[in-house]
């Protein structure tokens, strides 16, 4: 198994020491070549959870009082910062709603491709370099070349989205968080988004893709978990089937209204 969360609880403490609990028991996993998708309703715990993944949770706030999270065998929970910074962007890939929380707004988008490659690949700068410029390429950056010197205000939101997505996508990682990747688009780039993303992905790597769109859930999810209040209720091995007969009530409420907002 490629990832295995198992019994987690993510909790935040604020500066009055109050406790929130945001994940609470979730147990889910993941291996190659599935995309699991997980839904619900906003403030459900989904970002918490999959943002603990690579531990990306600023700590404090956030802590986590039980459970695992195993990659590849290994929790990530108790890992060294060391060996957290070689697994992320190079076995971990994080698409994030914001591309502003993968790229940084003081350096040239073609050089951050470039450190991010260096960081985890023995290669030349030269080297890194093309490499950047070819996914830029792929992820349909019009003249990579000249866009590679731009800073990302300089770009919309669609074509920084673009960039993160080949900051993801870049180092080939066996497993990809994606959280939210599009709700900040407009409807046809989205679409176009979710495309690039799938047809990018290596075949035999992971998915976890975070979003409250039930359509984009059944166009890519092989499995799905539903989460409210803090919990998985519900996790289905066929999506298909799922739609057509969700057993929990909070499923079935959580379809009936995506399908009134279809008709709308
Ligand atoms: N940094 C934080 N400090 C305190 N509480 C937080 C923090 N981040 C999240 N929470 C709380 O944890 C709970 C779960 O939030 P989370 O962001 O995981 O939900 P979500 O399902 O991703 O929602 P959304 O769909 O809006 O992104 C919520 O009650 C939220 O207010
Ligand atoms: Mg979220």
């Amino acid at each position: 198994m490629l990832l295995s969360i198992e019994n987690l609880d993510v909790s935040f403490r604020n500066e009055e020491g109050e406790v929130t609990r945001a994940a609470i028991d979730v147990s889910l996993t993941l291996d190659r070549g599935e995309v699991l998708g997980i839904v619900g309703e906003s403030g459900s715990g989904k970002s918490s959870v999959s943002m603990s993944v690579a531990r990306l949770l600023p700590s404090p706030p956030a802590f986590w009082p039980k459970g695992r999270i195993l990659f590849d065998g290994v929790d990530t929970l108790t890992m060294s910062l060391a060996e957290l910074r070689a697994i992320r962007g190079r076995r971990i890939g994080v698409v994030f709603q914001d591309p502003m929380g993968s790229l940084s707004p003081l350096h040239r988008i073609g050089d951050q491709l470039v450190e991010t490659v260096l960081l985890h690949e023995r290669m030349t700068r030269s080297a890194a370099r093309a490499m950047a410029l070819e996914w830029l390429g792929k992820v349909g950056i019009p003249d990579p070349a000249a866009r590679a010197i731009a800073y990302p205000h300089e770009l919309s939101g669609g074509m920084q989205q673009r960039v993160m997505i080949a900051m993801a996508l870049m180092l080939e990682p066996d497993l990809l968080i994606a959280d939210e990747p599009t709700t900040a688009l407009d409807v046809t780039i989205q679409a176009q988004v979710l495309r690039l993303m799938k047809a990018l992905h290596r075949a035999n790597s992971a998915v976890l893709l975070i979003t409250h769109d039930l359509g984009v859930v059944s166009q890519m999810a092989t499995r799905l978990a539903v989460m409210k209040d803090g919990r998985v209720i519900e996790t289905a091995d066929d999506p298909a089937a799922f739609f057509a007969n969700p057993q929990h009530p909070y499923s079935r409420a959580l379809i009936g209204e995506a399908r009134r907002m279809e008709l709308e």
